[in-house]
């Protein structure tokens, strides 16, 4: 649900690289991939960034690498009640700033057939559709899962040239 009564300043957010050997934001993670299993094997190969304000973390995002030219979006996620306010939005663009400066020529992120949120706002920000993995969420996770009245089954990966 998205509550409207807070406020936040995208102008006094911060974006960091979490610490090495600080506990990852698994409130947060969860939020976008309910699979602890699933988000612990790409941390291992992965970076996360978080966004703050007033030393609070309100959104993370994750960076993984793919290859040498590739980095891959595998978890964007924001506080409950600040949702809607421009923080996802920050985050995504903050992150393919990152990775433009880290000498990577492609940045992907997926999400299910069913996120319908999260791939207008993916497209809106650039990243155009490249590739289906059927039936990703049928064989990768253990419950069925449902958004917006649609089974999760494919995974869509949309991509974007840096
Ligand atoms: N439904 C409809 N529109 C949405 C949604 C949604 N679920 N999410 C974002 N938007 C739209 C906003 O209306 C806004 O549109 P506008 O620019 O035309 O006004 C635009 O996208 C930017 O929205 P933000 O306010 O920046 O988005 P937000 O801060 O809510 O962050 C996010 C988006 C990360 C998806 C957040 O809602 C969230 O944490 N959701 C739960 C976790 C999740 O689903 N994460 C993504 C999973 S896929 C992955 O991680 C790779």
């Amino acid at each position: 649900m998205i509550h409207k009564y807070s406020t936040v300043d995208i102008e006094q957010l911060n974006f960091n690289q979490i610490s090495a050997g600080e506990e990852p934001p698994y409130d947060l993670l969860l939020l976008a991939d309910p699979s602890k299993q699933m988000i612990d094997a790409y941390l291992g190969t992965s970076t996360i960034f978080v966004a703050t304000a007033a030393a609070r973390v309100i959104g993370c995002i994750v960076l993984c690498q793919i290859n040498e030219a590739e980095v891959a979006i595998k978890n964007v996620a924001v506080l409950p009640v600040l949702q809607g306010k421009g923080v996802g939005k920050y985050l995504i663009e903050n992150a393919i700033r990152q990775a433009g400066a880290l000498q990577y020529r492609k940045i992907s992120i997926g999400t299910a057939n069913s996120s319908i949120g999260q791939l207008y706002l993916y497209q809106k920000l650039g990243f155009e559709i490249t590739g289906i993995k059927h039936d990703f969420f049928i064989t990768h996770y253990p419950n069925e899962i449902y958004e917006n009245g649609i089974r999760a089954k494919h995974m869509i990966v949309l991509t974007q040239q840096l």
